[in-house]
């Protein structure tokens, strides 16, 4: 089985995710896999979330928080800003305070509680989600290529439970602060009930959209979901269990991805130490790795002359990974 013929086996999936460890090739492969699909005449869409800027390396083109950037043809490449979305929340909240009180003045404590809110953790994480969601509900692409953080946080991306359960923490406690100027309002204002209502709206909504998020997100149909492995003891370990992780959160895990595999022929050649030294090694790891996930390896990519950068090392990559 290998990368390609999955991807004729199952013209369904849509959405395609790389995960694994800190610099084990997650966006070196979301480009080559973008690349591939396109060159294929489909229309794909890679987009991260990644703060450090990755894509924006790779295809040598700055995208930060410039929105759907076309790269080449049928090629399209987003890095999201999550603080700019926050920002634009505050303003949203703002805005909506304002409209439902009838205020012209924001007051200093709401004001206070929305910089404070701003400023949780949970809080970029939702801005970042509901960007995704965002991108993925709008459509318009045949394939979604999501270029994930490292492993630990892209478990909490895909643990849906717990980014609804901070949007709705985010949106009760708003709603309990607003509640304290219910009494003055309710004298002023009597709308009480219709500002009751469009809070609940208001969540039913984003439940609605995190409930088809996270459906799509977990559905084996349309989503396909890689792990990348390097032949290291650490890293198959780390591997392992985060698959049994991941397949308790129903995440489709549909295959594994070896990368910077040291070819074993060089052995035949006058080497240095440390290149023998680090083949043997990985000869021992890739026995371990074509056991542990035996029959899911879709693809053995070698170690390359140099880094993934810039369309002609790409195509490249996009050759050998789906072995052109
Ligand atoms: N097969 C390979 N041969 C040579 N260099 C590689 C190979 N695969 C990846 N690299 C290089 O390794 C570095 C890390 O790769 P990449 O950025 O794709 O990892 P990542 O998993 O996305 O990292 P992060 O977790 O930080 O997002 C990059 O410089 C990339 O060019
Ligand atoms: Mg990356």
């Amino acid at each position: 089985m290998s990368l390609a013929q999955f991807f004729r086996d199952n013209p369904g999936i849509r959405y395609i995710m790389f995960g694994g460890k800190g610099g084990l090739g997650k966006t070196t492969f979301s480009a080559a896999a973008a690349r591939w699909l396109a060159d294929r005449g489909h229309r794909v869409l890679v987009f991260s979330v990644d703060p450090q800027a990755s894509l924006s390396d790779i295809f040598e083109r700055d995208i930060f928080g410039k929105g759907e950037v076309e790269i080449a043809p049928n090629l399209y490449a987003c890095e999201i800003d999550a603080d700019r979305r926050i920002a634009e929340y505050q303003e949203e909240v703002r805005q909506k305070i304002r409209d439902m009180y009838g205020m012209d003045q924001i007051p200093d404590e709401i004001e206070n509680y929305i910089r404070a809110a701003s400023a949780e953790p949970a809080m970029e994480e939702s801005a970042i989600f509901d960007q995704v969601v965002d991108i993925v509900v709008k459509g318009g692409y045949d394939y979604y290529i999501y270029d994930l953080v490292p492993l630990g946080h892209a478990l909490y991306y895909l643990s849906m439970a717990s980014v609804y359960d901070a949007w709705i923490t985010k949106i009760t406690g708003l709603r309990e602060e607003m509640r304290k100027y219910d009494a003055v309002v309710a004298t002023i204002r009597r709308e009480k009930e219709t500002e009751e209502d469009r809070i609940l709206n208001e969540l039913v909504y984003i439940r609605d959209r995190i409930n088809k998020s996270s459906s799509i997100l977990t559905d084996p149909q349309r989503t396909a979901f890689f792990f990348v492995v390097t032949p290291e003891e650490m890293v198959i370990e780390d591997t392992v269990k985060a698959a049994g992780l991941f397949s308790k959160y129903e995440v489709p895990i549909r295959g594994y991805v070896v990368n910077r595999v040291v070819p074993p022929a060089l052995l035949e050649q006058d080497i240095p130490d440390y290149l023998r030294n680090r083949i043997l090694m990985q000869k021992g790891n890739m026995e371990r790795i074509r056991e542990e996930f035996a029959g899911r390896i879709l693809a053995e990519v070698p170690e390359m002359e140099r880094d993934i950068r810039g369309m002609a090392m790409i195509e490249k990559m996009a050759g050998v990974l789906f072995g052109n």
